[in-house]
């Protein structure tokens, strides 16, 4: 099959229930051109390289004006891009400014403050299951718990999330490189205008903040002041946009894939019942086998680069495979293997480098008390339909319900 074809397939939602032998295809040639779209790059060794290469952009105006119409990466003209999208050294002054309220870098320190908070969430949703005999576990806990949880850090006031859902889901779905060019070219439109009223609707609250602070990551990112100053009011936007969609779209899919992973594997279901530290590698694990972000389509080439012998023109768009560099065997022994305590698990489903993602430590603890308290308090648990319904989104890939059938609370 020539890559352009595997390509369309990954991105084919008929797929989506199973893309890794699409992957191991891919894998034979680490990197391919994808006709006059994007270079796919699949192995784990060159994607990690390219992470950590300073000639790799994430900045989507270093594109060449074809490659950003062939992969529909078009810049929007009234709102800038947040530091997901940007380059040092802006993005490492606003990384830095955004994570200031959560404490310092690599020390997760509010994080860890908010175990209880967190605890208490998931088990009030547990709670609320009494008397049912069959859940949707996304709609019913792998939803709510993260969206609940990012709100309130945010300060976003949870009765709202009704209007910001679709909002939310339009901007996800907009990660998929998939359609004609002038589908793209519509769904475009349509992201950059909900990213904007997500945009309008957040600044409304920065500004209540300004004037009247609280606890929350709104007041802070609007009153503080550091050694890097301040962020301006469009970056205190596009970072709070970003924050909110990347803390709403991920944590679902990595509860969801792992009460699933677990339901397929009922020996390590029943291990993790009895050894709940068990979550720490367990949840690597996931994040290895079954990663919520499946690749990264939004890498362009500031010079030209070689790369396992296939020279990358500047200004290419390149996607980084990060699900296919995840089963590797050039780097993982039986990758294909579900290891709940797998030694050595450097894997790519945080990414790796400078974006690395900045939610890792919350998401981390979001999963591991979900699953240990999921399997703990849920009797007798079962799978309604194997595969269950995927989201359509192959970037951001999950259930969008994952039924199950239950004895009953515990
Ligand atoms: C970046 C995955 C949860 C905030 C990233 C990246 C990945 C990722 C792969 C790298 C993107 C790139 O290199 O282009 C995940 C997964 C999550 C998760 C799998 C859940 C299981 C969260 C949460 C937050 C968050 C809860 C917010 C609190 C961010 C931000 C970035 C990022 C702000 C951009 C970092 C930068 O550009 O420096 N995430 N994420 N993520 N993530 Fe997460």
């Amino acid at each position: 099959m020539t890559s352009v074809a595997l390509l369309r397939q990954v991105l084919d939602y008929a797929n989506r229930p199973d893309p890794y032998p699409l992957y191991a295809e891919l894998r034979r040639t680490p990197v391919v051109r994808d006709e006059a779209g994007p270079y796919l790059v699949s192995t784990y060794w060159e994607v990690r390289g390219l992470l950590h290469d300073p000639r790799i952009s994430s900045d989507a105006r270093n594109l060449t004006p074809e490659a950003a119409e062939a992969t529909g990466q078009e810049q929007d003209p009234n709102l800038p891009p947040s530091f997901l999208r940007l380059d040092p050294p802006e993005h490492d002054r606003l990384r830095r400014l955004a994570m200031r309220p959560f404490g310092p870098p690599h020390t997760p320190r509010r994080v860890f403050e908010m175990h209880g908070e967190l605890a208490g969430i998931v088990t009030g949703l547990i709670d609320d299951l009494r008397g049912r005999d069959s859940l949707d576990l996304v709609d019913d806990v792998s939803y709510p718990f993260p969206v609940t949880v990012i709100c309130r850090i945010l300060g976003v006031p949870r009765e709202d999330e009704t209007h910001f859902h679709e909002w939310a889901d339009t901007i996800a779905a907009g990660l998929d490189p998939v359609g004609t060019a002038e589908e793209r070219a519509a769904k475009m439109q349509a992201v950059q205008q909900a990213r904007r009223d997500l945009a309008m609707y957040l600044a409304g609250l920065i500004e209540e903040r300004r004037h009247a602070p609280r606890d929350d990551m709104l007041s802070a990112l609007a009153t503080e002041h550091g050694p890097d100053g301040q962020m301006s009011p469009v970056e205190m936007i596009t970072t709070s946009v970003l924050l909110l969609i990347a803390g709403h779209e991920t944590t679902v899919n990595l509860i969801t894939n792992g009460m699933l992973t677990l339901l397929r594997h009922p020996d390590v279901l029943q291990r993790l019942r009895t050894e709940p530290d068990l979550a720490v590698p367990l949840v690597e694990e996931l994040l290895r086998f079954e990663p919520p972000v499946q690749m990264l389509p939004q890498r362009t080439t500031l010079a030209e680069i070689e790369v396992a012998g296939t020279v990358i023109p500047k200004g290419a768009s390149v996607y980084l495979m990060v699900a296919s560099g995840n089963r590797d065997p050039q780097r993982f022994a039986d990758p294909d293997r579900f290891v709940p305590d797998r030694p050595d698990n450097q894997h790519l489903g945080f990414g790796h480098g400078l974006h690395s993602c900045f939610g890792a430590p919350l998401a981390r603890l979001e999963a591991q008390l979900a699953l240990t308290e999921l399997v703990r308090r849920l009797d007798a648990p079962q799978l309604v339909e194997d595969p269950p319904p995927y989201r359509q989104n192959a970037v951001l890939r999950g259930p969008r319900h994952l039924r199950l059938a239950i004895g009953g609370i515990r």
